[in-house]
């Protein structure tokens, strides 16, 4: 691997207060981060109800691998570099579905849902026939946590459960909320966007300062329809919440308890059915967390994987130095009544798919970054998180290092985690995420 260790303090500095500009376009950096991040990281692949029955199959990526996720016939999951292996084609090139076999479209080598090879024609001894144990396609390294399945390509890398740490505390909240968990509904909105991928990630991870100017406009022709319907004293936005980062994941939450719903074309309906259900949220994650839950959310677990909870949780798949793919799900409580679910799948739309009226907000101002950043002077300018240094702290409730929100606190976790893993010579040089008070939680 190509190292770039001398080059690599200056594009982080100030404890991730300030990033060169040149991260999210020099085309060498790119390369080591897909081997350094992407190669390293553990990247979603798929929930448990995206694959319910055996043969059923999804694409994805994991940085630009192709990687084909399979039910096996006895329910485990299996995941493979979506690639032939005799000269590589792309073996499956169906987004999803449900099959018993892949055939190769060269030479028609056919693979079984086990990724083994199943079929060489002609048999005989000159042919591939006799030696097809040798050639069952490439096995990616998976892991699962609460219905989420992951796959890793170092096999150095410490387990996922380590890679989570303390930010489980977070994700239980939207993955965990009910003993009958969550469902991914309405399949997979997808768009590509000339920027990069970190751009795209940021947005999400701990940027919530944007709204208010990025999203004026629609935010407000959406606000004034929703909040006449809203209760007296819930006010969409709510009070203050906190920015919080574990060894880059982050999570950007108020508690308000029904901010989220603020845009819908009835909050009232939705606020009954968290107001129903609060006493469960209550039991299973404790009252700091079943509070955020309707609240508005944003954030995300380095390096890609992201959710707004209420609008769309998403993947930021790279596609070269400036440009990516974003792909977007809708997330919803299994037990969410389905005309709910519905309402959900049609409003994430509406809003943060894509042609949505937030979505073209950030992109918009995604590639706008992506145009200043390839001149002499302007790559190698550097971007600003210095919002709130200084101020985040450890707190006796949320794990990471808290802010209140706004802040930039979320940035400077993920840029600072993008540093270790871009500076890390190996898988296991990169400092462990952080689990310190993850022991001692009653739930988790
Ligand atoms: S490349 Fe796939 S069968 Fe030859
Ligand atoms: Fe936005």
């Amino acid at each position: 691997m190509t190292s770039l260790k001398p080059t690599i303090p200056p594009l982080v500095k100030n404890e991730g207060g300030q990033v060169s500009r040149q991260i999210f376009t020099d085309p060498a950096l790119y390369r080591v981060e897909l081997d350094q991040v992407f190669g390293r990281a553990w990247l979603f692949l798929a929930h448990d109800t995206q694959l319910p029955k055996p043969g059923d199959f999804l694409n994805t990526f994991m940085g630009e691998d192709p990687i084909l996720v399979i039910r096996q016939n006895d329910g485990s999951i299996k995941a493979f570099l979506n690639a032939c292996t005799h000269r590589g084609p792309l073996l499956c090139q169906a987004e999803e579905g449900r099959a018993k076999t892949f055939q190769c479209t060269y030479h028609g080598w056919v693979f079984g849902i086990d990724g083994s090879l199943i079929d060489v024609r002609p048999e005989g001894e000159a042919s591939y026939g006799a030696r097809k144990a040798e050639f069952g396609l490439k096995s990616i390294r998976i892991e699962s946590y609460k219905g989420l399945w992951f796959g890793n390509f170092d096999d150095e890398t410490a387990s996922l459960k380590d890679f989570l740490g303390d930010f489980t505390w977070y994700l239980d909240t939207i993955f965990d909320p009910l003993p009958t968990g969550v469902e991914f509904v309405g399949g997979t909105m997808r768009q590509r966007l000339k920027c990069n991928w970190k751009l795209a990630a940021e947005n999400i991870v701990a940027d919530t300062y944007h709204v208010f100017a990025a999203h004026a406009v629609a935010a407000g022709v959406n606000m004034s329809r929703a909040t006449m319907r809203l209760p007296v004293g819930i006010e969409p936005g709510g009070p203050p919440g906190i920015s919080a980062t574990v060894s880059g994941h982050g999570w950007n939450a108020h508690s308000d308890g029904y901010g989220s719903y603020a845009l819908f074309r009835d909050p009232k309906q939705w606020m009954a059915y968290v107001d129903r259900q609060r006493p469960r949220y209550i039991e299973r994650l404790g009252a700091e967390r079943a509070q955020f839950i309707g609240s508005s959310i944003d954030g995300g677990m380095f390096p890609n994987f992201l959710f707004v909870p209420g609008f769309t949780y998403r993947q930021i798949h790279p596609k070269g130095p400036d440009e990516c793919e974003i792909w977007m799900w809708t997330v919803v409580d299994k037990e969410l009544p389905d005309e709910l679910k519905q309402e959900m799948v049609r409003f994430n739309a509406r809003m943060l798919g894509t042609s949505g009226m937030f979505e073209m907000d950030d992109c918009a101002n995604m590639e706008r970054i992506t145009t200043t950043l390839h001149g002499t002077l302007g790559r190698h300018q550097y971007s600003d998180y210095t919002m709130g240094q200084g101020l985040e702290a450890r707190h006796e409730i949320y794990p990471g290092l808290v802010e209140k929100r706004i802040s930039d606190n979320g940035f400077r976790g993920y840029y600072r985690r993008w540093a270790e893993y871009m500076q890390a010579n190996s898988a296991k040089d990169i400092p462990p995420t952080e689990n310190l008070r993850h022991k001692e939680r009653s739930h988790g």
